[in-house]
């Protein structure tokens, strides 16, 4: 009964990690009009992941430009606690910490920021991080992000070994927090999407499987389960 609740509830959050930058509000833009539910904002610092992309200023320009969207930021950085205030000014509708980036007691207070501001609250675990890790956490939280690839970059492998951990996650949730979502990111294409809902995951981040695709509407269909 449950599986049937969650995939009524299925979301689609383009990573525009992968769009054409140069491009980027016409690149939101084509992805809302064919029908994505959020619009998925990774943040690197370089040093929790090796890699740098967008910003607090990308997040207010976005804002900017579309007032309505969704905006799913997932902060891959250290110390996130200093940081999501500037974040959640900027116009973040949900704000993901990694609970690896940070003591227990500073990702708490990042938290608490964040809900503080009236922002949704994510947190997410590396795939070297067990779903026991999060006993303690699950309450309060609105998303628990489970990576499907080593965070840093667009385009891998999706990590199938992982879904023993979503599912494992949705069965803690379902007793400690109904309502959360699951969210899966990293590999996310129209072949692993399905595996990906059937182990409980409810939202999907796709970057180069959307983007990468010639019709932005089919793909996003097709990472549903819906006939093209
Ligand atoms: C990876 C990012 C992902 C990335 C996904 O660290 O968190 O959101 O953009 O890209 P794809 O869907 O191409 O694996
Ligand atoms: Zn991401």
């Amino acid at each position: 009964m449950q599986r049937v609740t969650l995939m009524t509830n299925i979301k689609i959050a383009p990573s525009i990690l992968a769009a054409d930058h140069a491009r980027l509000n016409e690149e939101i833009k084509a992805v809302l009009d064919a029908g994505a539910d959020y619009i998925h904002v990774d943040v690197m610092d370089g040093l929790f992941v090796p890699n740098h992309s967008l910003s607090v200023q990308a997040v207010r320009d976005i804002r900017d430009a579309f007032p309505a969207a969704f905006l799913d930021v997932h902060l891959m950085i250290v110390e996130p606690m200093k940081e999501v205030e500037a974040y959640a000014r900027a116009g973040a509708s949900h704000i993901t910490v990694h609970l690896e980036a940070d003591t227990p007691e500073n990702i708490a207070r990042a938290l608490g920021i964040v809900r503080g501001r009236g922002v949704r609250t994510g947190l997410s675990i590396k795939p070297a991080t067990p779903a026991s890790a999060l006993e303690g956490w699950l309450e309060d939280l609105d998303m628990v992000l489970v990576m499907t690839v080593e965070p840093g970059f667009g385009a891998q492998k999706f990590m199938a070994d992982q879904m023993d951990k979503v599912t494992a996650v949705r069965r803690m949730l379902d007793g400690a927090n109904p309502d959360c979502d699951v969210e899966v990111d990293g590999g996310i294409k129209p072949d692993t999407a399905p595996i990906a809902l059937a182990a409980g995951a409810n939202v999907l981040v796709a970057g180069s499987a959307v983007y990468g695709s010639g019709d932005y509407a089919a793909v996003m269909r097709e990472l549903r389960g819906e006939a093209r």
